[in-house]
């Protein structure tokens, strides 16, 4: 549905600190390229504010709104209904106000799927795929890596413990085991695809990697949620040694992209919506959702 026609469509998002975030450029970009009327602000919000905004928003009709830290867990309780993805990853990133009643979704997950898929691997089915790293982002990449039918997940991180609670959580969705990270080697010489979730190699540690990067063979591809830098420390190496990389820029465009579509019923300028980002990059590469 073209939304043009009615009232301008109020969009935004809510963090703390937001000032650097590249979501406005990004659907303003996308608002322009469809040619629907409307605006998306940027909107500090202290948790302490986080219920009377959230109420505030449904009162001046905002159609949708995106959750960045430290809300995504928080604003949960504020809203009328939760999707099945929103409710099992344990966040929400993405909220879609039915008429006044406030609907959270999380597209992060599906996000990234979609990117690594448009950019890197067309096929996840039967693969095998090592996620380094069981927090917040690890949830919502796993929870939608499922849904494609992998042939196996195996997780590493540095608290065994952790990846090991998640794949219990989540043994109904897919093959998935936890390794302690001493049997990395052991993990990647199986791997179709290996995908760092944690924040190691993330600015101002840029030399930092998660992972040895003398355990890949050449053969796997490497995806890094980080995109700042836009070439990870591990994803140059992996690139050195033969290895096909995917960075994390995709997954913020292709977050943006699933809102934008649930807002507004109409397929995503993802190739504009991309371009506005890097083009802001060049003045400043920090981005945040
Ligand atoms: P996020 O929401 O960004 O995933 P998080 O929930 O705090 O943040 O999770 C961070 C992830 O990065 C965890 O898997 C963490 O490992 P632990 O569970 O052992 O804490 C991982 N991580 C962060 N810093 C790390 C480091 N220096 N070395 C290895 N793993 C690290």
């Amino acid at each position: 549905m073209n939304q043009s026609h009615v009232h301008p469509l109020k969009l935004g998002v809510i963090g703390d600190p937001i000032a650097h975030s590249k979501s406005p450029i990004m659907h303003q970009a996308a608002l322009r390229e469809t040619g629907i009327a409307g605006e998306y602000k940027a909107l500090r919000v202290t948790p302490d504010q986080l219920a009377h905004q959230i109420a505030a928003l449904r009162e001046e009709g905002y159609r949708g709104i995106n959750v960045t830290i430290p809300h995504k867990e928080n604003v949960m309780r504020e809203l009328d209904e939760l999707s099945e993805e929103a409710r099992r990853i344990g966040a929400v990133n993405t909220i879609i106000n039915e008429g006044g009643r406030l609907i959270g979704r999380n597209t992060d997950g599906i996000g990234y799927v979609r990117s690594l898929k448009e950019e890197a691997a067309a096929k996840l089915e039967g693969r095998r795929i090592v996620v380094l790293g069981a927090g917040g982002a690890a949830r919502g990449i796993i929870y939608a890596l499922a849904a494609e039918a992998p042939e196996r997940i195996t997780l590493l991180n540095r608290t065994t413990e952790r990846a090991e609670a998640l794949a219990q959580e989540w043994k109904d969705l897919a093959d998935i085991e936890a390794l302690p990270s001493h049997r990395a080697a052991e993990a990647i010489q199986h791997a179709d695809i290996v995908i760092n979730t944690t924040s190691v190699g993330m600015h101002p540690y840029v030399d930092e990697v998660p992972l040895d990067p003398a355990l890949l063979r050449g053969s796997e591809i490497v995806s890094d949620l980080i995109y700042n830098p836009l070439e990870t420390r591990l994803l140059r190496q992996a690139r050195e040694r033969g290895c096909r990389t995917h960075g994390g820029l995709g997954m913020f465009v292709y977050q943006g992209a699933y809102a934008f579509e649930y807002w507004t019923g109409v397929p995503a300028p993802v190739e504009a919506m991309r371009a506005a980002v890097l083009q802001d990059m060049n003045g400043s590469p920090e981005i945040k959702s």
